[in-house]
């Protein structure tokens, strides 16, 4: 007797020779950060398969469960979540947003080191299963992270990628399009370097439609101006803080970035984006350290760094990052 299934579908293609995915996102980790990247990239129709890992497997099967329910609303046919990495085979793109958090009195090298061996776990398990995948870094710190990533997986250092300073720019454009009451997309800024507290912005760049708000007030930036632009950076910086503060943890504008940097990727838009590559040999720095710089991203991952036109002292910043980075780095144990 057939089956209801079987009176109903006479297969054309068996199941098993059915093609592969051909733009699979897997996110590891499903915290607050991985869930907004998630269902940012499913809104976006970015992926034809997404992939959930992580080690917390109740809340893992209920976020997959929960975004299946939503299946009827999403283009994106298979979702799939497991801890087992077999789940994440044949991706284009991983996103790792899984990591340990700074506890309190805890040293930044101690959390990194910790990371270290949570990645130490993860990266080569991507590889494994994806060995031709772009690796997008998100967790913190990320530029240290993202060479941990890049050293552990073995991976060309163009398909090697962290989230860098993208979402930083991107609160920048937010707050100067509140200052001038014009959309964030046409308001031109780039934040680079390290990822936080030291990141450098490029107040030489900053422009609307082509005219640079510095050739109008020859002080932006610096404690001279009036208008105090200066303290837009100053906000960016806090921002994190002050979203934790409030909501306990950012998560949204951090996922909607990823899936602006995932766009770019899959689609290969060869668009720039500000995160974070292998920086050595730009503007005088000399380690193996990761740091925002303009980048074109496509399908290979990072394909070209743009030579920004910097000033003395934003070089001199971006150097002084670079050796902070490396002599965390250095003390690392792999
Ligand atoms: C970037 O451009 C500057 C001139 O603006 C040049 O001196 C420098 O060598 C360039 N850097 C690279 C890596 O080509």
């Amino acid at each position: 007797m057939a089956s209801t299934k079987g009176k109903l579908i006479h297969e054309m293609v068996p199941s098993k020779e059915r093609d592969p995915p051909h733009s699979k996102v897997t996110i590891v980790g499903v915290g607050q950060v991985g869930m907004a990247a998630a269902i940012s990239v499913l809104l976006r129709d970015l992926a034809d398969e997404l992939a959930l890992v992580d080690v917390v497997e109740d809340r893992l099967k209920g976020e997959m469960m929960d975004l299946l329910h939503g299946s009827l609303f999403l283009k994106t046919a298979k979702i799939v979540a497991d801890k087992d990495y077999s789940v994440t085979a044949g991706s284009r793109l991983v996103v790792v947003t899984a990591g340990a958090r700074q506890q309190e009195g805890e040293s930044r090298l101690n959390l990194v080191q910790r990371n270290v061996n949570i990645f130490k776990f993860i990266i080569p398990n991507i590889v494994k299963y994806s060995p031709n995948c772009i690796l997008l870094v998100v967790s913190n710190p990320v530029d240290i992270l993202t060479y941990v990533a890049w050293k552990l997986s073995g991976l060309p250092k163009h398909r090697v990628i962290g989230s860098g300073c993208n979402l930083d720019s991107a609160r920048f454009r937010y707050l100067m399009s509140e200052r001038l009451g014009v959309n964030s997309a046409s308001c031109h800024g780039w934040i680079i370097g390290e990822h936080g507290d030291s990141s450098v912005p490029v107040w030489s760049g900053v422009n609307v439609a082509g005219v640079g708000l510095q050739s109008l007030n020859p002080d932006i930036g610096t404690p001279k101006d009036g208008e105090d632009w200066k303290s837009v950076h100053k906000q960016v910086v806090d921002s994190a803080y002050e979203v934790i503060k409030l909501k306990g943890y950012t998560s949204w504008a951090i996922g909607l970035s990823v899936a602006d940097l995932a766009e770019s990727i899959l689609k290969n838009l060869r668009r720039v984006h500000p995160v974070s590559t292998h920086c050595k040999g730009q503007h005088g720095v000399h380690d193996d350290v990761f740091l925002s710089l303009p980048c074109v991203l496509g399908s290979e991952g990072i394909t070209d760094i743009i030579n920004q036109t910097l000033k003395k002292e934003e070089e001199a910043q971006v150097q002084k990052s670079a050796e902070t980075l490396w002599n965390v780095q250095k003390e690392l144990t792999f």
